[in-house]
């Protein structure tokens, strides 16, 4: 059915819906094509719906898409509705009374995977966010919570809901879930799959079993997330003091998934990419992903789902705040040092184009037309900055009192930002008022430091900017935590981080009683997601690089070296810069710092940074000229550590049983870079041998990319092939290290020659996107001057939406930077977007997205 005309949504029309719903009975009658599903909903006035007295709503609006009505009763009598491709109306009664209904539903023949699907022969669905309404016939918003029954009838082994089983018969089973909830939390599915069962115990002594359900021939890949799981709990209780509150916790592993993965109230429904793994298959950061992905959806039972959101104007309310608890996680499981230089390189990566470019939005939106295309690295990633930085402004105590607070207040609630923010204000009695603006503005703050230095005394002043957008016409000055050490001429630290907080558009912080000038070590920690500007020399960001106390700054400046070098190699033909050769030298031989931040120091800027660089310093970046630049500055680095790098490489290979911890996993990709560098000029002669003795796929892959990229890989790749051509999560590796590896001149080539392999499945999302979204990321190869890159994309991209419209729109973002291009790619890459809008038909999310993208 084609989309109705765009709506656009404000936050400022909300009202609350007119009734409550008390009770939902759901019945499912599996059929691939013909689904029946019933539901007996009793509604009651909402009391707090301020209607007009003198019309009480008469009629009753219920959200409903691509559903048969087969029947529908209020009260036991037949109703007559009015039915839209959105839903239906009808009138009703006054007071509570009970609609019941029948509907038809074809899974089989859901190929968005949005509500209920088939994939690989068993149901599932995915409903946030209004995946609901493809079910039957409901109003399908967060704020209407309900308790659920559960019945379904099929031939399967597997029968599941939400909450605890009731009844389980031969091919029938019924589920009761407690806890209120809105319909995006509603999950089902059925299938002949295998459960990898376990307990947790929970810290008031209540036994909860675990179920991580999977298909035959998975088994072997559940025990680590199982542990995770188990970690997760466990940290929940000891942290954040919230416990897990069903007899039940299930995890089911789906090929067929849209994202990472879904916490379904009980029943989380996962990516098989974001749960499965082992030793052979799986990266040490396929490991560590899993286990972020696992603990993300387990904390949303908390943060998302006993709390849940009012309207999806409020999406950040969980996710801002539950990828800021599994970052808190993950820094307790991994190290925070690693964790944090991770999260801000991915930070920039993602999040700072989209703030600076066409799809800039803030942290909470106030107008949407696709809901769905506003799961953005700035709702989950920087709603997590924004939250790290509330609870550096008002320090661990006061952040675990406010939380504490947040828990005991607004269980059961569909809250609201402002709730959040009442609950620091009650805390502490600051006002929290300017601190909002981090969630209305949108766009990266830019903030600049200028020094002086007199008579012991060392005065900081910054200034920070945010340019004016759309989005945001007229910005104000936001509220900045701004972590700031000293480190003396010896490399001692003269002066402890302090946290100074920053409130005007320019202000000054003096340090005094300092007998020689230190250098500033800024924003800490990254204590801020701003653009800092500050005009260090070499020799001051070569003696942070040596010295700094704080690691992310350390990181940092050697990032900053590389980055000015860098640029300086691209704008004026300089050589490498030898101080930045010489630190790295010196850093990377410093047997005292862990080989994962080692590894840290030796990955160079990505390609799209440094085109973010020079558009912002006023030029146009030429993706070749990048591309050579990076390749050669890794030459130099080869040349400049090449009487340490062969010990560099042995001394890290673990020898100990492989581990996904983040001990080995830092040896490895220590070793890796090693390995990577050293294969610039053995032909692969090392990565060879690593390849064949590899017992993992760590090693492996990353020996695989070595050959690659030194010309060697053809008989590799096909081994690889033959090797795992059974395993789709390992072959989905397989499609883009391809893509990523190859030549710029023949990306977008390798691409195409790969989706006429019998196993690109296109529809299968994670297949698609390893070809694409490899594409996409491969900066010179994408935008490879003859628009051939951007063409493959527009072609599949068009084929893909009538199918799949959510993960089509989400890989438009790949023309979201178009402007800061020469004039012929941004002609060519206009000219594409243009003729995907132009395809009849086009679902809602694309058109939203390139719209977006070509207006902005
Ligand atoms: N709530 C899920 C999570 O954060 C993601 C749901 C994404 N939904 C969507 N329509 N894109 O884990
Ligand atoms: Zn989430």
């Amino acid at each position: 059915m084609r989309d109705a005309a765009p709506q656009t949504i404000y936050l400022s029309d909300y009202t609350p819906y007119p009734w409550t719903v008390e009770s939902v009975e759901l019945h499912f009658a599996l059929d691939p094509h013909a689904t029946r599903v019933r539901s007996t909903i009793r509604f009651a006035p909402n009391p707090v719906y301020v209607e007009d007295p003198d019309a009480p709503p008469s009629t009753m609006f219920l959200h409903g898409e691509n559903l048969k009505l087969i029947s529908a009763q209020i009260n036991g009598d037949p109703v007559r509705a009015e039915v839209t491709s959105e839903g239906l109306t009808t009138d009703v009664p006054e007071g509570a009374f009970t609609w019941e209904a029948e509907v038809e539903i074809d899974p089989a023949g859901n190929t968005a995977l949005e509500g209920l699907y088939m994939s690989n022969g068993m149901y599932c669905t995915q409903c946030e966010a209004e995946g609901f309404r493809k079910i039957t016939y409901y109003p399908d918003r967060p704020d209407v919570m309900s308790v659920f029954t559960v019945t379904i009838e099929g031939p399967h082994p597997v029968l599941l809901s939400n909450g605890n089983p009731l009844i389980a018969s031969k091919h029938s089973a019924k589920w009761y879930d407690p806890w209120p909830k809105p319909a995006y939390l509603f999950a089902l599915v059925a299938g002949d799959l295998v459960a990898h069962s376990d307990r947790f115990t929970t810290r008031s002594g209540r036994v909860v079993d675990l179920n991580l359900y999977v298909r035959e021939g998975d088994e072997g890949k559940c025990a680590f997330g199982m542990q995770a799981l188990k970690d997760s709990m466990k940290w929940d209780e000891d942290v954040y003091g919230r416990e897990y509150d069903l007899e039940l916790f299930n995890i089911v592993a789906v090929d067929d998934f849209n994202m990472g993965a879904m916490e379904n109230k009980g029943l989380n429904i996962f990516n098989s990419s974001a749960v499965l793994a082992s030793q052979a298959t799986s990266t040490d950061s396929n490991f560590e992903r899993i286990e972020a992905i696992i603990a993300h959806e387990y904390f949303h039972n908390w943060t998302g789902n006993r709390i849940t959101c009012r309207d999806w104007f409020q999406l950040c309310l969980k996710e801002g705040l539950t990828v800021f608890r599994d970052s808190q996680f993950t820094a307790d499981m991994r190290g925070e040092a690693v964790k944090r230089i991770s999260d801000v390189i991915d930070l920039r990566a993602r999040q700072f184009p989209e703030d600076q470019g066409p799809l800039a939005h803030p942290v909470r939106p106030e107008s949407f037309q696709e809901i769905n295309n506003f799961y953005t690295a700035t709702i989950y990633e920087k709603g997590a900055e924004v939250i790290r930085m509330l609870k550096t402004l008002v320090g661990d105590q006061a952040y675990s009192d406010a939380v504490t607070l947040y828990f005991d207040r607004h269980d059961g609630d569909a809250a609201t930002i402002e709730d959040w923010l009442k609950v620091f204000e009650d805390t502490t009695g600051r006002d929290l008022t300017q601190f909002k603006r981090w969630y209305s503005q949108a766009g990266t703050p830019r903030l600049k430091v200028e020094e002086d230095w007199a008579e012991g005394a060392l005065t900081l002043t910054f200034t920070q900017s945010l340019a004016a957008t759309s989005a945001t016409p007229a910005p104000q000055p936001q509220v900045i935590p701004l972590a700031v050490g000293l480190i003396g001429p010896d490399g001692a630290e003269v002066a402890e981080t302090r946290v100074l907080e920053m409130t005007e558009t320019s202000q000054s912080f003096k340090f005094d009683g300092l007998s020689e000038r230190p250098v500033a070590s800024i924003l800490r920690g990254f204590s801020a997601p701003v653009v800092l500007e500050q005009p260090l020399t070499d020799a001051q960001r070569a003696h942070l690089l040596a010295h700094d106390t704080d690691p992310f700054n350390r990181w940092e400046a050697g990032e900053t070296m590389a980055r000015n070098t860098l640029l300086a190699m691209i704008l004026e033909g300089t050589r490498p810069d030898p101080a930045y050769l010489r630190g790295l030298h010196a850093v990377v031989t410093d047997g005292t710092l862990d080989p994962a931040f080692r590894a840290m120091i030796l990955s160079l800027p990505r390609p799209s940074d440094l085109a973010t660089a020079l558009h912002d310093a006023g030029h146009v970046p030429e993706p070749d000229i990048i591309h050579a630049a990076l390749e050669t500055l890794r030459d130099a680095i080869a040349r400049e550590l090449c009487d340490v790098l062969p010990e560099l490489y042995e001394d890290n290979l673990v020898t100990e049983p492989y581990a996904p911890d983040a001990i080995q996993s830092g040896k490895r990709a220590l070793a890796n870079s090693a390995l990577s560098l050293l294969s610039r000029s053995d032909d692969g002669k090392l990565a060879r041998e690593q390849y064949d003795a590899a017992d993992n796929m760590t090693q492996q892959l990353a020996a695989l990319a070595c050959l690659i990229r030194a010309g060697r890989g053809e008989a590799a790749i096909k081994a690889f092939e033959e090797q795992w051509k059974n395993d789709r999560l390992v072959m989905d590796k397989w499609f883009g290290l391809q893509v990523n590896e190859a030549d710029p001149e023949d990306a977008h080539e390798v691409a195409a020659n790969l989706t006429k392999h019998p196993d690109f499945n296109w529809k299968n999302p994670n297949r698609f996107r390893a070809v694409f979204s490899s594409l996409a990321m491969h900066h010179a190869g994408f935008h490879h001057a003859s628009g051939a890159g951007y063409k493959l994309l527009a072609d599949w991209l068009i084929k893909l939406d009538p199918v799949n419209p959510q993960t089509t729109a989400r890989m438009c973002s790949a023309f979201q930077t178009w402007k800061r291009y020469d004039r012929s790619r941004q002609e060519l890459m206009r000219a594409q977007v243009d003729r995907i809008l132009a395809t009849p038909d086009l679902s809602r999310d694309t058109t939203e997205m390139l719209t977006r993208i070509s207006n902005g």
